[in-house]
Parts: structure tokens; sequence; C-alpha cells
């Protein structure tokens, strides 16, 4: 009989950038109710610890490291305290990101520098080290990157950096796909639509006025789980080959 595809992430590792605030709790959370040990890296270290002591609350196995993204020094030290202290991962989430606006007609080098040194380089540099772990060990693995619906259509004004910051994270899920096939480790891209997260709300710079205000088809913005759950699918043993693919969970933005 045919094997019955798994979608237990038990006895898996999974690092999850970004987990101390809104949408990676979101992926926290879902990816330890699926069984997995779940490390958050993220450069919030109290809140990194305080989102781990409500995963252990709640029955589940958790953990963090401290990481500036901006910093190679600082993720090459995280990865090597992760593999450490928990083994190396079958799943990496490049989730952590800054989304602030600056009109186009404003913008300067340094917010475009600071947002790919985040937003692309972080995520290049943690594929570099978790990918060299994961081949090494030999059983293959996930890598999931968090991108933005943004790039299948404008949503407010202000995101030239930003957009162009994730369309970076989309083509090194691309080349990842492709250069870590043959190790048995998929990679693939959600792109969220709206989140009332802290990040999001806080976000600086113009108004964010645009399309992303039209009412959305499925009733209510996203909330961080429901990212997590297409996060999940891709990171179960179930879809080993499923690679190289986007999926949006924007509730239905994209068919307005
Ligand atoms: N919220 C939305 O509407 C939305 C929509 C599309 C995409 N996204 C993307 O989803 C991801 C999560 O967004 P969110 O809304 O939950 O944001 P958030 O600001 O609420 O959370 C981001 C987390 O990343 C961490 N972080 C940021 N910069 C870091 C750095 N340099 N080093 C280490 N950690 C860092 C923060 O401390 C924070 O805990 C981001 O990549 C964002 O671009 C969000």
């Amino acid at each position: 009989m045919a094997e019955v595809p798994s979608f237990s992430l038990g006895g898996k590792i999974a690092f999850v950038t970004g987990g101390a605030s809104g949408i990676g709790v979101g992926i926290a959370t879902v990816l330890a109710e699926a069984g997995a040990t779940v490390v958050i890296a993220d450069r919030n270290e109290e809140a990194a610890r305080a989102v781990v002591k409500s995963l252990k609350e709640a029955g589940h196995s958790a953990g963090s490291v401290q990481v500036s993204l901006e910093d190679e020094a600082s993720i090459v030290r995280a990865c090597a305290g992760l593999i450490s202290n928990f083994g190396t991962p079958w799943l990496l989430v490049n989730n952590a990101g800054i989304q602030d606006r600056e009109l186009l007609l404003e913008a300067t080098a340094a917010e475009w520098d600071r947002m790919n040194a985040v937003n692309g380089r972080g995520p290049l540099l943690l594929t570099r080290e978790l990918g060299r772990a994961m081949v090494k060990k030999g059983e293959g693995g996930r890598i999931v990157n968090i991108a933005t619906a943004g790039l299948r259509g404008s949503v407010v004004k202000g995101l030239a950096s930003y957009v162009a910051s994730k369309g970076a994270l989309l083509g090194l899920s691309q080349i990842s796909a492709f250069e870590l096939a043959e190790y048995g480790i998929t990679v693939n891209t959600v792109l969220p639509g709206a989140v009332a997260t802290a990040g999001a709300m806080g976000a600086k710079g113009p108004p964010p006025d645009g399309p992303a205000r039209r009412p959305l088809p499925l009733g209510r913005i996203c909330e961080p789980r429901d990212i997590g759950a297409a996060v999940y699918f891709f990171a179960t043993p179930a879809a080993r080959y499923i690679t190289n693919q986007v999926i949006a969970v924007d509730a239905g933005f994209s068919v307005t």
C-alpha cells in the first residue's frame, strides 16, 4: 500500500526569524502545534523569550537565539548557536523584515541599503549558513521565505525599497530552490497580504494610501496564523516534491 503523506513535524527543528512579533508568532505557533521544536531568532531577545515562554506553557518545545540580520557575524554566530544547542534545523523560515515606507520621489540610498540588508541579504546569509548544515546532515530540509503580496500589484504608496527588497528575496527563493534541489531541500515563498501587526501598524513613512484599502473578498484581513498555515504546508514531509512555488495568503485581494 502507498505511504500516507505525513503532515507531522514531530521531532523536527524549525528556525523562525522574527518570531518575536506579529506574523512570526503565528508561524511559530502553528509549527509548534504541528510538533516542531521552534527556535525563534530575533533582535528583540526579551520579546522572543516571552513567546518561547507562552509556547512552553502550552506544552510545546521552543527556544530562542538573538540575531541582528543586518550583521553577517551575528547571523553566523546565531546559526552556530542554534546548531550546537538544538541541532541542525529541518526548516528555516526567513520571516523577519522591516516595512517602513518612503515615497519614490523622496527615496534615499540609505533606506534602500537598510531594507535590502535586512530583507534580502539577511535571508541570503541564513540560507548559506543553514543550507550548508542541512547538506552536511544529509536528510534534506525546507526553506520558506516570507515576501509580500505587494509583488503581485501595488498596495500602498511608499513601498519602492521595501517591495524591491522582497523581489530580491523572491529571486533568492528561485536560485535556492535550484541549487539546493539535489540535496532534497525545497524552497518556497509565501506572499502575505495585510496583517495588523506591530510592524505594519508602526511602519514609518507617508500614510498607507492605495488599493490596499479596498474591501477584501474573504471579509477580513489575514491573521498571523493564516500565514503560519501556508508555511506549515510547505514544511511538511508531504510537500517533498513542491519547490520554487509562490503562494499568496491575502484574503482574496488578488481577485479584486
Ligand atoms: N504585516 C503585514 O501586513 C505584512 C504584509 C506582507 C509581508 N509582511 C512581511 O512579514 C514579515 C513579518 O512582518 P510583521 O508584520 O510580523 O512584522 P513585525 O515588525 O511585527 O515583526 C518582525 C519581527 O522581526 C524582527 N526583526 C526586524 N528586523 C530585524 C533584524 N534586523 N534582525 C533581527 N530581527 C529583526 C523584529 O524584532 C520583529 O520581532 C516581514 O518580512 C514583513 O515584510 C508583513
